[in-house]
């Protein structure tokens, strides 16, 4: 048994060195077209930044694990070929903004269908809409070799900064499919490390649509929370006091209860965005709405919270810093993708603040390369004006030199080391009064207060001003 696997991202490379380090016997070959970033994974610099990932990769690369561009070679020899690529919101066209665009998926079906010979099982592993498998059979159905194909769903559920806890202790693999021997294959592999009982198999399109439910139903939750941040803010009640109230409720739990700035990854807007493309295609307009209100939900959330600085900043921020502490989705990734840090500075911007950014893990490039892909015009465009904007952002070394000569700092994402810097070294470095906007609500605020900051906290009642 070889398993080749296309796409050395998020969701592929910690996938697949978890599966060459569970099963040394197989060989796992992982491409990518992208030759710099499987350099990095040919490197001590791994692409992308996962608690734990360096450890899994160094004991399995160049035993059984294999990263290279050999895209063509990596099917023609595999038995089972993984498909982990991109899958993004369309940014153009019929279902723009809505549904996921395919591009990349058919194109390795297609390049599939084109060298393979014998059997393969072919399996999804990229976030799909419901029935896609069934594009992808057709594709393999018309190979003009004489392979033959079965496919698969296998969805990921890891989240980022813990994927690989998420990889060795899932709470349930799910394995979609019409062929028993073919799912039994997949299912074997999973064996090797995860308890029969936690490895689901269903048919195909079950599988598709688990994948998207999950997220919209966690997504739901943060949505959930977060609205009712907005309304503790306005009573004087406390989120994080409800959300526990609520969550001992061993029907609700207390997981996804944190309201924050907004969620933000890869998954949950693409997701729901997709369930709701694919509500609207079957007539069922209520059940899209409903939906679709959970990210209608979230963009207000991430709007909020910028315009509250604002507001609080007596109704201007032009020509005043700000040290945002953060830029990525969440802590312990490097992965920007959806970002509420992103919109947030993007709004600031348009208030024509000067934004100071510091992040432990983002380069400059990316928080450039975000800026500039959400400020561009519709046909792609980045205006001189919105390039000035850009201008305005200075990627700094730390958190210090973040919030030295800042009117007010705002946490973006929860970094653990955010909770400790020494506050009273930073309040003396910025003018009064010191702002201190909290989206993650880390932070001590009574410790905060005392010092001087003027401290504000998602669906925390605020402190008087003036
Ligand atoms: C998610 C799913 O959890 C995972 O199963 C799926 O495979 C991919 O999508 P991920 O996007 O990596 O994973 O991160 P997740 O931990 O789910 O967080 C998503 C966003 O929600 C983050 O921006 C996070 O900060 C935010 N969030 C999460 C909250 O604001 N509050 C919470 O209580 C939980
Ligand atoms: P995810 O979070 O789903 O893993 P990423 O964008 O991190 O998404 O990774 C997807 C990877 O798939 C990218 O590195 C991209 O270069 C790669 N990719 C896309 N299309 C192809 C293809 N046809 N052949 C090989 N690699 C591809």
């Amino acid at each position: 048994m070889k398993i080749c696997c296309i796409g050395a991202g998020y969701v592929g490379g910690p996938t697949m060195a978890m599966i060459a380090k569970q099963c040394a016997d197989i060989p796992v070959h992982v491409v990518d077209l992208n030759e710099q970033r499987i350099d990095a994974w040919n490197s001590d610099q791994l692409p992308i930044y996962e608690p734990g990932l360096d450890e899994v990769v160094r004991e399995a690369r160049g035993r059984n694990l294999t990263f290279s561009t050999q895209v063509d070679a990596a099917i023609a020899e595999a038995d089972m070929i993984f498909i982990s690529v991109n899958t993004p919101t369309k940014t153009f066209g019929i279902g723009a903004g809505r549904a996921a665009n395919l591009e990349f998926v058919e194109k390795c079906a297609r390049q599939i269908a084109r060298v393979s010979s014998g059997h393969k099982i072919v399996v999804e592993k990229s976030t799909l809409p419901v029935r896609t498998a069934e594009a992808v059979k057709r594709i393999l159905a018309n190979a003009s070799t004489n392979a033959s194909f079965d496919v698969l769903s296998n969805p990921e559920f890891l989240a980022e900064g813990t994927a690989i806890q998420d990889l060795l202790a899932p709470d349930r693999v799910l394995i979609g499919g019409e062929s028993q021997a073919a799912i039994q294959s997949l299912v074997d592999v999973y064996a090797r490390w995860v308890k029969k009982d936690r490895i689901l198999t269903t048919n195909l399109w079950s599988s598709e649509l688990s994948k998207l439910t999950a997220n919209a139903f966690l997504a739901q939750r943060v949505s959930s929370i977060n609205s009712i941040s907005a309304l503790c803010e306005a009573t004087g009640a406390d989120v994080d006091e409800v959300a526990r109230a609520i969550g001992t409720d061993s029907r609700i739990g207390p997981k996804f209860l944190k309201a924050s700035v907004g969620f933000g990854g890869s998954c949950f807007q693409k997701d729901i965005l997709n369930l709701v493309y694919l509500c609207e295609h079957f007539g069922l307009h209520e059940a899209a709405a409903y939906w679709d209100q959970v990210v209608i939900m979230n963009d207000y959330q991430k709007r909020r919270f910028a315009s509250n600085m604002v507001k609080t900043m007596f109704n201007t921020v032009s020509d005043k810093q700000i040290g945002m502490l953060g830029w990525a989705f969440k802590k312990d990734t490097n992965d920007t993708r959806e970002s509420a840090a992103i919109y947030v500075c993007r709004d600031l911007l348009l208030e024509r603040t000067r934004v100071h950014v510091y992040d432990p893990q983002v380069s400059e490039t990316q928080i450039r390369a975000d800026l500039e892909y959400l400020l561009r015009d519709e046909s792609g465009e980045l205006s001189s004006y919105k390039k000035s904007l850009i201008d305005n952002v200075k990627v700094v070394p730390d958190a210090y030199a973040a919030a030295k000569d800042s009117h007010a700092i705002a946490v973006m994402t929860e970094w653990d080391e955010f909770k400790n810097l020494d506050y009273s070294k930073i309040y003396t470095n910025m003018p009064q009064p010191a702002f201190v906007f909290d989206g993650r609500n880390i932070l001590d605020r009574e410790k905060l207060s005392n010092i001087g900051f003027e401290v504000h906290a998602i669906g925390k009642s605020r402190p008087t001003v003036g």
